[in-house]
């Protein structure tokens, strides 16, 4: 029986253990820190996600067979680097390759390098190069580093074009002073999410995520308050066809510079008036698609995984989907996104239908040995229906069942594809 590290502790990190569990070889799963719901489905090691020497000798230790990094902090911190140096497959770009993540700059440099559409930008390192750079409003402001999903704003006049520079570039809020000061496009945002091996990528099914808290797309933006897959107009065709113009010129670019890209390449596109562009890419699954992505794949996640860590182990790969469409909905705590509560007891876990699934993000366990929220976005109500309407439907109860102290919640995800508006 094979073992895997996997690396993380959210909603991302549940629905690749449920996925990585459906497998053919039947892995044993170890979970870095992982969370509750987690608990449940692996064993759970409590250490920081970044923490390299740690994940190393515990993946050494317990002479794991593959380790997986969820989030992107793993990977900028050189997980896969050191994996590699001890002979330990393992999911995911090397540091170098995922700076395509955590520098804005360099992923602008890479896309066009590689041909690849994206948004006309300039590169400022002041407020008044800033203000100097913006040709027209809106406009879209980028910390060049990683900041957790706060670092655009989307500047609709001057004095907001002002105070985004200005935070970003003179009070450094997120440690850096270099900013991307980039053309707003408008359009429909769709995921595309590709595994690669160095020399070819697999599309994932397409999913659409949903970044503001409000109904709508109204309020502040989140790390993600749901998802749903598969996207009409986006069938595996299309995917296929997207992934030959976005990623593939990716991953030629990556090689040509010996840092050929495994793992998980992310494509945010904007389909819009001007055309198909990239807004950026990530360097690993996305929360909340993964949520809503992975509970269709019926191919084998750990043989797709493992295959991918080898240059060229994906050859001949056609992955297989459960026709049926997905959708999560995310249950934050109140407060959420400006703050978050933890330490309330979260009920009705076990009252979710067959086909209905509570993926875990921040829970915890009390004193007491209950379920209890342990941050922003606590979990994911995960369920498939053979229509989109019925896998809403399905989603939407198990939210009524799962009850915490000051639980929110959008109430519009996949609305537009379940045919009721
Ligand atoms: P990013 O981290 O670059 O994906 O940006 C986060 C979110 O900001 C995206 O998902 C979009 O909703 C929005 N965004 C980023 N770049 C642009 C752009 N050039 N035009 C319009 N919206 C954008
Ligand atoms: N859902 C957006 C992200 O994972 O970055």
């Amino acid at each position: 029986m094979p073992r895997v590290l996997v690396v993380g502790g959210g909603g991302r990190e549940h629905a690749i253990i449920r996925a990585l569990l459906r497998s053919a070889s039947k892995p044993e799963i170890i979970c870095a820190p992982g969370n509750a719901g987690i608990a449940a489905d692996a064993e759970i090691v409590d250490l920081k996600v970044d923490d390299v020497p740690a994940l190393i000798a515990l993946a050494k230790e317990r002479q794991c067979d593959l380790v997986v990094a969820g989030p992107e902090a793993p990977l900028v911190a050189g997980l896969v680097d050191a994996c590699e140096r001890e002979g330990i497959p393992c999911f995911g770009p090397s540091q170098e390759a995922a700076r395509l993540e955590a520098s804005k700059a360099h992923c602008k440099e890479v896309m066009i390098a590689s041909g690849v559409p994206t948004a006309a930008h300039s590169e400022v390192r002041t407020v008044e190069e800033g203000m100097a750079a913006i040709t027209g409003y809106p406009t879209v402001i980028k910390d060049d580093g990683l900041a957790a999903g706060k670092g655009v704003v989307i500047a609709q006049n001057e004095d907001e074009a002002r105070a985004a520079l200005t935070a970003f570039l003179v009070d450094q809020i997120h440690g850096g002073d270099l900013v991307v000061v980039e053309e707003f496009l408008d359009g429909d945002e769709l995921s595309l999410l590709a595994v690669c091996d160095g020399d070819r990528a697999i599309p994932l099914a397409p999913a659409r995520d949903f970044k503001r808290i409000g109904d709508g797309d109204t309020g502040p933006n989140t790390g993600g308050m749901g998802a749903f897959s598969p996207v009409p107009g986006f069938d595996l065709d299309e995917a296929e066809r997207l992934v030959r113009e976005v990623h593939q010129p990716v991953l030629e670019e990556m090689k040509r510079r010996g840092t050929p890209f495994h793992g998980v390449l992310y494509a945010g596109l904007m389909i819009g008036s001007k055309g198909t562009k990239v807004l950026e890419f990530n360097v690993r699954f996305g929360d909340p698609e993964t949520q809503a992505v992975l509970p269709r794949l019926k191919s084998d996640l750990y043989d797709l995984m493992l295959r991918a860590t080898q240059r060229g182990g994906l050859e001949g790969v056609e992955l297989e989907w459960d026709e049926r469409t997905s959708v999560a909905v995310v249950m934050a705590s109140a407060g959420y996104p400006q703050s978050s509560s933890s330490g309330d007891v979260i009920t009705g876990l076990d009252q979710l239908p067959e086909g209905v699934e509570a993926l875990h993000a921040g829970t915890a366990f009390d004193g007491d040995g209950n379920v209890v929220t342990a941050g922003g976005r606590v979990l994911a109500v995960m369920a498939l229906g053979s229509r989109p309407a019925d896998a809403r439907a399905g989603a939407y109860a198990g939210v009524q069942m799962v009850t915490f102290e000051g639980s929110q919640n959008r109430t519009d995800i996949a609305e537009l594809i379940a045919g009721d508006r």
